[in-house]
């Protein structure tokens, strides 16, 4: 069992071990609490139903099964599972137990923070994704009409238990999802080596990974600064990820930006041809597709019209080097050029 503590406005730990779907006592003690809400979605539900009924050790848990998929994360759904809990009697000493990937860590996040202001936010996730990075951190969304994440909270756990078991059933599909954010830790930050990319997501990966999330959490834990740098390939890769009509998964699309990012790095800053090609070689190898789909120009475009953008410039996080990152401020002319220009490949 690995276990590792983070020191943000609630100090919890992460615990990260192969359970099997069977929670020890010592970490997972529900009878702290009167009432439980379980909130998970149709395909995790399916999956580990015996798991999440195995945890009605008293009378007081309540499921909330939405839809699977990220339609699901919506202010229909918020205000659902809310009227629920208040019908249910639900006080503040009360707990949600988001079960799920990242679209359940996403609205159980924000039903728990919201509710009565604030109640126990316990995160299982089940998907790789949400293992290495949405579970842990605080943010917390629904999607609105007109964006996605555009509503939320940051709002961090109470524990984060990781079950590595979940993996054996989970869809390469999803493997594949969950390491986009692992090769973009792997170019933050030296605690995962290129090398390491090549190897399967086990207890010691995903440990590596939420320590680089965790420390610079606790540095910068409302994003005003260096939680920023979390944001390495993701500019272009919500581009294409919202081109696509949310068709491609995120991580496929954090894949497609971190070339993209790698692109810009080589031209912005002569990233290194060895390190260039050595990552490369990784993602190709992993079998990940780095090509963009979309004309650049279609890209860019769709940069600037985000709600998040910063009127004509977009932060934007480039390499120096491997886990030497840097944040730049490109206009939007500036982005088109380094993206079109040549690099090494
Ligand atoms: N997923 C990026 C962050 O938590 O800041």
């Amino acid at each position: 069992m690995l276990k590792l503590r983070v020191k943000a406005s609630r100090e919890y730990d992460i615990i990260i071990s192969r359970f099997n779907g069977s929670f020890p006592e010592c970490i997972f003690n529900l009878k702290n609490f009167k009432k439980t809400a379980v909130i998970t979605d149709t395909e995790v539900y399916g999956r580990y139903k015996n798991v999440i009924d195995s945890l009605s050790v008293t009378n007081s848990i309540y499921k909330y099964v939405i839809e699977s998929g990220e339609k699901s994360k919506n202010g229909e759904n918020y205000l659902k599972i809310i009227n629920r809990l208040a019908e249910n009697g639900f006080q503040r000493h009360d707990a949600v137990i988001a079960f799920g990937g990242g679209v359940v860590g996403d609205l159980a996040g924000f039903v728990a923070s919201t509710y009565m202001r604030g109640i126990t936010l316990i995160s299982v996730p089940t998907t790789l994704l949400s293992m290495v990075d949405s579970s842990v951190g605080g943010k917390t969304a629904i999607d609105l009409p007109s964006g996605k994440n555009l509503c939320g909270t940051f709002y961090q756990p109470a524990a984060v238990i990781i079950d590595t078991a979940f993996l054996d059933t989970l869809p390469e599909k999803e493997i594949m999802n969950g390491y986009g954010e692992i090769i973009k830790y792997a170019l933050l930050d030296k605690r995962i080596s290129v090398e390491m990319l090549s190897e399967s997501a086990d207890e010691q990966l995903i440990y590596n990974s939420l320590c680089i999330k965790r420390d610079i959490v606790e540095e910068d834990e409302y994003e005003s600064g260096k939680r920023a740098l979390l944001n390495l390939g993701h500019t272009v890769g919500h581009a294409v990820e919202k081109l696509s009509g949310y068709t491609l998964s995120h991580g496929e699309c954090v894949v497609k930006g971190l070339k993209a990012a790698l692109d810009i790095s080589a031209n912005l800053f002569n990233l290194d041809s060895g390190v260039y090609n050595k990552i490369l070689s990784v993602i190709n190898s992993r079998g990940h597709n780095t090509s963009l789909i979309y004309p650049t120009e279609e890209i860019v475009k769709c940069i600037f019209s985000d709600k998040k953008s910063d009127g004509d410039k977009v932060r934007f996080v480039a390499l120096k080097n491997i886990a030497e990152p840097e944040i730049v401020s490109l206009k939007i002319n500036e982005l088109n050029s380094l993206l079109i220009a040549k690099s090494y490949n």
